[in-house]
């Protein structure tokens, strides 16, 4: 059942508005956000660019998805300003924005809305992860698990590969989870959902999907939330939960996730921090899911492998990093302390620097700000928030001109998530959740114009060996 906001929730969603407002016109005061002609302007393939090592610099695709202004600090989805998104749409306008290409009217956004809640409820799927060791694995590793699983519940692609013994197996498999005997008599079992709320969440409404591709986009985007909120649940010995029909998607991750319906500020705030990550270039492991797409394996493969460039800890993951050292410091009135002893050290400061920003992040600058606000009411997280400002303006005193160094996404989106009672080691795979959204829409786009990608090394080993058999070989190595 909808419950209704009160006149407290109201004016907190208001100021988290006026909040990414302040924001953004402290952003447009420093710089003027002009974009950089030679990164805006169609290609005549072939393009002449400087290359370095790890393709830094190479130009190898065009998109109308998003664009990163690392040198004015600005984030495009789809020609919008992430400030204006952030302040005004939400993770599910976006979403539908990133693969479709425009912001919805209302009747899009509300069939689309539906269908993604409806792609949350993944009982089987859910059941599928609770009979593997999800508390030994990395999240990470459980939440690329949980795609093959949709991939073989959505696709059916394996069928034709399969004995006839394994096919009676896997039809077994909805009587082989634990059974208890209830004090009436009849057998039950341990783990059941309700399934109160949904039929069987098979298609998407015919006139919001064009392809197949779109359909598990869909498939992707609502089940991967589920996927994520269990393997937290499962990790701290709960089962999954299935999501409420009320509830946004950022807010059905909280609930799945915890248990609780979250505040309204929580779900915004939360819908906010997906928002932001949806998107942001062609980055490691969008490029990961779009080479993997152009062998036209499938869409479930390609988010499986963004999952997997994102799990390495120079991609997603600093944010933990942030959070341990704030808690290594104590307090602000320990930070010029510690900051001199890390500069001593030539240490780089988590949270702080980035590949392609040499300004402020916009998205540091939209978190920030909300950080502070759920701190304001969490006396645990309000003195790790403090310490994170006071670092803050230390580090960018020092390093700001002249290096460019200034804080990057990850810098408060641990404390955000933090305020929220989220266990660190899921941190990655929030990010993973909002990120699907724009792996979706980068690869659907490619396959458009679709091109294997096949760049190639500079070969500088030797040549013209001799083969010698093992017997003869130099024994001393
Ligand atoms: N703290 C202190 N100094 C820094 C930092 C930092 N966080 N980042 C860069 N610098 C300094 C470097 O020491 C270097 O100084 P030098 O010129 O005297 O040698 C200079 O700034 C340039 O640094 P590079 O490492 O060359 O910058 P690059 O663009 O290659 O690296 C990176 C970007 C990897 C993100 C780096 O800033 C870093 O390690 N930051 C900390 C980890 C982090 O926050 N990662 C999350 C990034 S956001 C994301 O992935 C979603």
């Amino acid at each position: 059942m909808k419950q209704e906001r009160s006149a407290q929730d109201n004016r907190e969603l208001e100021r988290v508005r006026q909040l990414i407002l302040e924001a953004k016109e402290n952003a447009y005061r420093e710089t003027d956000m002009e974009p950089e002609p030679e990164l805006t302007h169609s290609v005549d393939w072939p393009v002449t660019c400087t290359v370095g090592p790890g393709l830094e610099g190479a130009i190898a695709a065009e998109t109308k998805i998003g664009y990163v202004n690392g040198t004015k600090g600005s984030l495009i989805y789809r020609g919008y300003d992430i400030f204006d998104l952030c302040a005004q749409s939400s993770f599910e306008e976006t979403s539908y924005l990133l693969l479709h290409g425009y912001l919805p009217n209302e009747s899009e956004l509300e069939k689309f809305t539906n269908v993604l809640r409806r792609k949350m409820f993944i009982p089987r799927t859910q059941r599928l992860l609770l009979s593997f060791p999800i508390e030994e694995m990395v999240p990470m590793s459980a939440l690329r698990l949980g795609t093959n699983l949709m991939r073989q519940k959505q696709t059916f692609r394996d069928k034709d590969t399969l004995l006839e013994e394994t096919k009676d197996s896997i039809a077994s498999d909805e009587d082989s989870i634990a059974m208890e005997t209830r004090p009436t008599g009849e057998k039950a079992s341990v783990y059941e959902f309700i399934k109160h709320i949904y039929d069987r969440p098979e298609t998407a409404s015919p006139d919001l999907i064009s392809s197949e591709e779109i359909e598990s986009c869909y498939n992707l985007l609502g089940g991967v939330t589920s996927v994520a909120a269990s393997i937290g649940r499962i990790r701290d010995g709960h089962l999954p939960l299935e999501p409420l029909p009320d509830l946004s998607l950022a807010g059905n991750y909280l609930y799945m996730l915890t248990g609780r319906r979250p505040t309204p500020l929580e779900e915004r705030i939360m819908d906010i921090s997906l928002i932001l990550h949806a998107d942001h270039g062609m980055n490691a492991s969008t490029f990961a899911a779009m080479v993997v797409a152009s062998t036209l394996s499938d869409i479930y493969f390609a988010v499986g492998s963004g999952i997997a460039a994102l799990s390495g800890p120079l991609h997603g993951g600093a944010n933990v990093q942030v959070v341990q050292m704030l808690e290594e410091i104590g307090d602000a009135s320990s930070v010029s302390q510690w900051y001199s002893k890390a500069t001593e050290e030539k240490r780089k400061v988590p949270g702080f620097g980035h590949r392609v920003y040499k300004a402020y992040d916009p998205r540091a600058r939209i978190l920030g700000p909300l950080a502070g606000m759920l701190a304001e009411s969490n006396s645990s997280i309000q003195p790790m928030y403090e310490t994170a400002k006071k670092l803050e303006s230390e580090v960018v005193a020092s390093l700001g001109a002249s290096k460019k160094i200034f804080p990057n996404v990850d810098y408060y989106s641990g404390i955000v998530y933090k305020s929220m009672g989220i266990a660190e080691h899921l941190y990655t795979t929030i990010f993973a959740v909002s990120r699907v959204s724009g792996w979706c829409a980068r690869v659907i786009e490619y396959l458009e114009h679709n091109r294997i990608f096949r760049p190639r090394a500079i070969y500088t080993g030797t040549l013209k060996e001799e083969y010698v058999p093992v017997d003869q070989r130099d024994t001393n190595g």
